[in-house]
């Protein structure tokens, strides 16, 4: 991101690390995460207008702790170390961390020196969330305390004469009252941030740097899924490159309805590239006729995609950029503190067989690669991307395969396309599709007796599943409202065929997961 002002977060393996930036970001003002082992050098590049510290679950005390090249504090660039950044600024500075009588975790009450320019504007007394076991019992030299609780001296401290400050308290989380006013202070009163992070600003940067990248006559390949990652990448680069943009969306035959339509619409008329849409459903129902194992459909869906992708990626010619949707919880994730390598296959591209990837010789094109979901959806929106596109709930890789249980026909695909269209209609109409994360009918391999006018009917058990979560990692069942389930149930069962008994799943993850499949 070149001429925004930018917050360089140094990453000491804390849970709490990218609600730090999010926070930032949130208060408009751009910033990078980078693991503490990155070279003073390499931070000093990025031309910072601060620097914060963050927590981490080490002891200041510990031999192997991981430490910080002490230069930093004389860069000249203000400083904010948050929790073991407190206790490593203390501790490299020469001040003293000792272990607490006991450890501190929770809701605390603080008193705040508010003539401090950290704490400006907020009350005398207010509540922080606290989670260590460690704290500075002596402030190093031209330190003084800023802040205080029952059982602590040292709740924040500051050199104001060299714009440094640190807090023992987690800012960053909602149980913090006036967490979020902490670190606007920070960025707007110390370290003089004019908030330019918006996300017109952005589009005009990443719009540039696109052409940059590609040159006059480079042309750009990208997998589409018609998620929110891949679509709004494929925006920004039409923008950049119109046509010389080609997009391959494959239609495996187990989409939502409307679904392919959505994207040829938005991509041939509003945002317009080169778009191959491959028509592979009889392909992928023919490799799956008799399988119900769900793990074999995965395979088999996963195995198959890929082909497909591979067989077009190798018909284009004179493409040298392959472009992917990778958003920053990604970047972050695979260079993160933790270690974790897991680098997520971006709709499938990551699995591309060599041959096809060494064709991409330009390189890699990752228009979002420094966005957060949300900052990713505001940019659809900024783009004047259709709705449902950008507030997509995620769907997995296999689509509807995956809510039919046992063998999948045709029929049965579109009981399930119909049912969840009906779903998606009423949860929009009663104004909760932002609050379910999450919200899809299965049809269960299961049929009961039921009577439909004079009619005995032996027929399928739809069930619905709707979930709230914050992650995906642990879900709760959404509480739908009573008269929301009336009247899905009673559309489903009088507009959908082959269905004539429904119910709600009411299982939290764990112990079941989302999918069922
Ligand atoms: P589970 O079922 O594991 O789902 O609790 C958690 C989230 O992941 C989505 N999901 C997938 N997404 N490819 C994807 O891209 C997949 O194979 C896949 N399987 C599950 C699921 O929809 C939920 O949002």
């Amino acid at each position: 991101m070149h001429n925004v002002q930018r917050i360089v977060i140094v990453d000491f393996g804390a849970q709490y690390t990218q609600l730090i930036a999010r926070r930032v970001r949130e208060a408009k003002v751009f910033c990078e995460v980078v693991p503490y082992s990155t070279p003073l050098s390499d931070i000093a590049a990025k031309e910072p207008v601060g620097v914060i510290l963050s927590g981490g679950p080490a002891s200041v005390l510990d031999a192997d702790a991981p430490r910080i090249d002490p230069a930093i504090y004389e860069l000249g660039v203000p400083v904010l170390g948050i929790c073991y950044g407190m206790q490593l600024t203390a501790h490299t500075l020469g001040g003293v961390v000792e272990r607490a009588a006991q450890r501190e975790y929770g809701r605390v009450p603080v008193d705040f020196d508010t003539t401090s320019p950290l704490f400006t504007g907020m009350k005398p007394q207010s509540i922080v969330w606290m989670s260590h076991t460690y704290h500075v019992t002596r402030a190093p030299e031209g330190f003084t305390s800023i802040a205080r609780s029952e059982n602590c001296g040292f709740c924040a401290m500051a050199n104001p004469e060299k714009r440094i400050y640190a807090v023992q308290f987690h800012p960053e989380v909602t149980h913090s009252e006036e967490g979020q006013k902490v670190l606007a202070n920070f960025l707007y009163n110390v370290c003089g941030c004019v908030g330019d992070w918006t996300m017109s600003a952005f589009i005009d940067q990443a719009v540039a740097a696109i052409r940059e990248q590609v040159g006059p006559e480079g042309r750009v390949m990208l997998g589409l899924s018609g998620g929110v990652d891949s679509s709004v990448a494929a925006a920004l680069i039409s923008r950049a490159i119109g046509e010389r943009l080609t997009c391959v969306y494959v239609d495996h035959g187990f989409m939502r309805k409307n679904e392919t339509e959505s994207v040829r619409e938005v991509f041939t008329k509003q945002f317009p590239v080169n778009l191959v849409i491959v028509d592979a459903r009889k392909r992928f129902l023919d490799k799956l006729t008799g399988v119900s194992d769900p793990e074999t459909k995965r395979k088999l869906i996963g195995g198959e995609f890929v082909y497909c992708f591979a067989d077009e990626a190798k018909k284009l010619t004179g493409v040298e950029f392959l472009a992917q949707g990778t958003i920053y919880p990604d970047v972050i994730e695979s260079g993160s503190v933790k270690g974790s390598a897991v680098i997520k296959s971006h709709h499938n591209v990551g699995g591309l067989p060599a041959d096809v990837k060494a064709k991409f010789t330009g390189g890699l094109v990752e228009p979002i690669r420094m966005l957060f979901k949300d900052e990713v959806r505001k940019v659809g929106e900024e783009l004047g991307m259709p709705r449902d596109m950008v507030w997509r709930q995620p769907f997995p890789g296999p689509g509807l395969a995956i809510r039919i249980m046992g063998e999948i026909t045709e029929d049965k695909l579109e009981t399930v396309r119909e049912s969840d269209a009906i779903l998606r209609e009423e949860v929009a109409a009663a104004g909760l599709d932002r609050d379910i994360n999450q919200y899809f009918t299965v049809l269960t391999n299961t049929r009961t007796v039921g009577v439909m006018g004079d009619e005995r009917t032996h027929d399928f058990v739809l069930a619905i599943r709707a979930v709230t979560t914050d992650d995906f990692m642990t879900v709760d069942w959404a509480r739908l409202p009573y008269d929301l389930l009336a009247k899905v149930s009673a559309r489903i069962v009088n507009e959908v065929p082959r269905v004539n008994r429904i119910v709600y799943d009411i299982t939290t993850k764990p112990p079941a997961t989302v999918e069922w499949e």
